[in-house]
This record gives C-alpha cells, structure tokens and sequence, in this order.
C-alpha cells in the first residue's frame, strides 16, 4: 500500500430524479432514479493518508474546504479508516473542472471520486459496487458516477438503518444511445440552497410532497423502458417531465432554484423542439438548464442555446466512463 492514491470521476445527470430522502439514518433516497454519467466535466481527487498530520486536511480547486464540507469528507474518510484498520489522518486534494456546488453534480463527482481515491489509498480492494454503497453514504447521486452510461439506483428500505446497503447498476452502456447533454451555464457562483437542505424542506413542508413521491417511481419506470429501448424522445419527454415534477414539489414548499435564465432557456428548448429538433431540457438542484438532444441536433441547439440570455456559456457533454484510478494508482 502507497498510502496515495489518485482517481478522476464524472459528474452524473438525473433523467429521472432522486429527490427526498428514507426517514432514518443512512442517507438512503425515498425514490428510484437514473442518471446518464458525462465526460466533458470532472473531478480529480488525490488522497494521501500521512503518519506526519494531526488531522485530515481538504483542500477544493487549492483553498481550504470549509468546515461543512470537510465534515462531510471527513465523515467518508473515518469509514475508510475503520474498514481498512488504518490509524493516521489523510490530505485530500480535489479540483472541479466546472462550477463546483451550483446545481452542476460536483457532489456526485466528488465524492465518488474521493470513495474511490481514499479504499485505493487505505489498501481496500472494493469492486464498484461496494465502492458505491460507500459514496451513496455521503451523497446519494454520487453512487451513480462510480458507473458509466446509463446507471440506476433504487429506493432504499421503508426503515433503513446504517447496516443496510444500497449501491448503484449500469443499465446501459455509454454509446447506447445517440444522447448529447448541453450544459448552460447560468451562473458561476454556489446555490443558495443545497440539494440535501432543499429535499428535506421539500419532504417536510411541500404540499405536494406525497404527490411526487407517488410520481417519481411511476415515471422512473418509463423512462428505464425506454431507456432500455433507446428511444431518446421519449427518454427526453420523461426526463423533462421528471425535472419539471421535481421542481414544483420543491417550489411549493419555497425552494426556488430558478432564475430568470433558467427560465428563458426551458422556453426556448421548447421553441427548438417545436421548430423540429430532438431537445428536450432538465434541471438539477440549480439554475442551470441542461439540454438532452439527438448529436445530429446537437450543433442547431447548441448555437440557439448560447444565444439565450443570462446563458454564459454552454458546455458540450457526452455519456461517459465511470470513477477511475489514474497517475499510477491502482486500477479500479
Ligand atoms: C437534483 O445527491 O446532492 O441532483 O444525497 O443529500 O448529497 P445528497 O443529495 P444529492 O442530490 C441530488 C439531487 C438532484 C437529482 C439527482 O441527481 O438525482
């Protein structure tokens, strides 16, 4: 064991959301959901666990991480440390090469990058599977960037508890389908409210909480079948559908996260769609708006979506790998 190791994970897009969370400890999501891993966006961890620190030590993009989410990693890192017998404190390293906590996944990136950096580092041999019980613990959508392609992730248990295991499964391969994901940019700067925060408000005080999460396994269904059918307008339908659904669950309960961008671009992915072309949009925990189009489609939109303002830029993403091992790490 080198005590080092390094690993590059991609940020995920939910088609069918996991919004709200099991009642009970574990951090287990209250509905299924299905996300399509991206190239074009990622994360790059580097953990080392040294006898020489006092304590562990995170820096993000080269600034120390602040205490929120330095417990968080630090929450991961001890369960590394109790599996793997290892004593001492480790220094984390992690550098987003896109907005990092603006609604654009650097969570799931994140922390799928760091549970795979960290067992790597403490010696543990997990397959990607255990790899992604271990970062669905910190973040839920995380457990899904372990995979590449098309993944889903279940519900948990009605009553979980810490014992309990859920990790994410590929259910299609990255060139399954001719997909290409849009990302406009609406602003660089963190949300207001965090995804965690934003569920929890939205579980507790929505009033139409129950009626999501009676929606979101019925359309998590349809949109694995046509997934597994690789119909990308239907897949593009439902994944609006389920943003849209997710989106007014949480408004109702005061959890805004659009902004008049957001706004002008969901209506101008309408007018495009009218005009003829295959793009349909979804919106994450954040303003920006990414757009699913046909890669024949994928310059047309691109251009009119740059055009809409308050978009600062758009970034072209594509199905991509999973979580790996890199710059002589142990491969995953
Ligand atoms: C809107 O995975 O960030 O992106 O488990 O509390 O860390 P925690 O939440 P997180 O929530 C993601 C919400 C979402 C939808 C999704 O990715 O499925």
């Amino acid at each position: 064991m080198s005590g080092l190791a390094v690993a590059v994970a991609h940020p995920n897009i939910a088609l069918s959301k996991y919004w709200g969370k099991r009642v009970g400890s574990g951090n287990f999501p209250a509905v299924p959901s299905l996300s399509v891993t991206l190239s074009g966006l990622s994360t790059r961890t580097v953990v080392q666990f040294d006898q020489a620190l006092s304590a562990d030590h995170l820096e993000l993009s080269g600034r120390r991480a602040d205490e929120v989410a330095e417990g968080r990693a630090v929450a991961l890192l001890d369960r590394v440390r109790q599996a793997s017998g290892i004593a001492c404190f480790a220094r984390v390293e992690s550098v987003n090469d896109f907005p990092t906590a603006s609604g654009l996944a650097s969570s799931a990136s994140g922390f799928a990058a760091l549970a795979l950096a960290s067992a790597r580092a403490a010696g543990l041999d997990w397959d990607a599977a255990r790899l992604s019980d271990l970062a669905r613990r910190s973040s839920a959508s995380a457990a899904r960037s372990l995979f590449g392609g098309y993944v889903e992730l279940d519900a948990g248990p009605p009553s979980p508890t810490d014992a309990d295991t859920l990790q994410a499964r590929p259910l299609a391969p990255v060139h399954h389908m001719p997909l290409v994901v849009l990302v406009c940019v609406t602003t660089e700067g963190a949300k207001s409210v965090g995804s965690t925060e934003g569920m929890r408000a939205t579980l507790e005080t929505s009033p139409y909480a129950s009626a999501w999460l009676d929606f979101a396994p019925r359309l998590h269904a349809r949109l694995r079948a046509a997934v597994l059918s690789a119909d990308l307008p239907e897949v593009g339908r439902l994944a609006e559908s389920s943003a849209l659904a997710m989106h007014a669950s949480a408004i109702a309960a005061g959890v805004v996260y659009w902004t008049p961008p957001t706004l002008a671009a969901i209506a101008a992915v309408k007018a495009l769609r009218e005009s003829g072309l295959t793009a349909y949009a979804t919106v994450d925990a954040g303003p920006h708006v990414k757009v699913l189009v046909a890669r024949t489609d994928a310059d047309a939109v691109g251009d009119a979506m740059r055009r809409v303002p308050g978009v600062l830029r758009v970034i072209e993403a594509r199905p991509g790998a999973g979580a790996r091992c890199v710059d002589g790490g142990v491969a995953s």
